[in-house]
C-alpha cells in the first residue's frame, strides 16, 4: 500500500445491500471507489450491530483494492488476528474503546495490517498525539459512531486542521468517516483530510443492477474535494 494524500473515497458498506455485499464490493471498485469501508459494531461500544469477521473474510475476495475495516467494538484486541486473518489491509480501532490504545496499534501492526486510530466527536486531537510514530491513519469521526445517514457535525473541521499540523511530514492519512457529501468533503479536504469515507451519499439512487448512480455519486464527491 504506497502512500499518498490524494483524495481517496472510501464508500462504506453499511448502506449497501447487506445480502449482497459480494456484487457490492464489485460494483463501488468498478464505479470508481479507491477503498472499500468496513464498518464493524457490537451493540456495546455503539448501540448497534453489524457483522464480524467472518463477514470480511467473506467479503476480501470481492475487493480488488484496500479493505478499510472500522472496529467499533470494546474490547479490540482479542480481535486483531481475526481482522488480519480476513484480509484487512488497515485496522482502525477507537481511543475510546479502552484503557491501552497504544498496545492496540501495536498489536495491529503486529498482525500484519497498518494500524489506524479514530477519535468520536467529543475526543480532543491531542489525545492521539503519542501515537503518532505508530499509527499509519486518524479517523476523525464526523458524526457519533453507530449510524449511517447521520448530519456532519461542523466542529471537527478544526480537529483535522490542528491533525493536520500535528502529523506533519508523517505517512498518516487523515480519513474523515460520517455525514461526508458534495457540501461537507471541500471542508475536510480544506483542512488536511486525503480519505473521505461515505455511506449513504455514496449508494443512495444506486444497486447492484443499476451501480452507475454509485460512480456519478463517487465523482461528486470527488470533485467537489478538489479544493
Ligand atoms: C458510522 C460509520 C460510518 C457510516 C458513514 O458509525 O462508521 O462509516 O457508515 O455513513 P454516512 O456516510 O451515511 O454518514
Ligand atoms: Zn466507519
Amino acid at each position: 500500500m504506497p502512500f499518498d494524500r490524494s483524495i481517496k473515497i472510501a464508500p462504506s458498506i453499511l448502506s449497501a445491500d447487506f445480502a449482497n455485499f459480494g456484487a457490492e464490493c464489485r460494483a463501488i471498485e468498478a464505479q470508481g471507489a479507491d477503498w472499500v469501508h468496513v464498518d464493524v459494531m457490537d451493540g456495546h461500544f455503539v448501540p448497534n450491530i453489524t457483522f464480524g469477521p467472518a463477514t470480511c473474510a467473506a467479503i476480501r475476495p470481492h475487493i480488488k483494492g484496500v479493505m478499510d475495516v472500522h472496529l467499533m467494538i470494546a474490547p479490540v484486541d482479542p480481535y486483531i488476528e481475526a481482522f488480519a486473518k480476513a484480509g484487512a489491509d488497515i485496522i482502525t480501532a477507537h481511543v475510546e474503546a479502552g484503557p491501552h490504545i497504544h498496545r492496540t496499534m501495536q498489536a495491529i501492526r503486529g498482525a500484519g495490517a497498518k494500524a489506524g486510530v479514530a477519535l468520536n466527536p467529543a475526543t480532543p486531537a491531542a489525545a492521539v498525539e503519542y501515537l503518532l510514530d505508530m499509527v499509519d491513519l486518524v479517523c476523525v469521526m464526523t458524526v457519533n459512531p453507530g449510524f449511517g445517514g447521520q448530519k456532519f457535525i461542523h466542529s471537527q473541521v478544526d480537529k483535522v486542521r490542528q491533525l493536520r499540523a500535528m502529523i506533519g511530514d508523517r505517512p498518516i492519512h487523515i480519513e474523515i468517516d460520517g455525514g461526508v457529501d458534495p457540501t461537507t468533503a471541500p471542508l475536510v479536504a480544506a483542512a488536511g483530510a486525503d480519505v473521505l469515507v461515505a455511506g449513504s451519499a455514496v449508494f443512495r439512487g444506486g444497486s447492484v443492477s443499476d451501480p452507475a448512480p454509485y460512480g456519478a455519486n463517487i465523482r461528486a464527491i470527488r470533485d467537489a474535494a478538489k479544493v
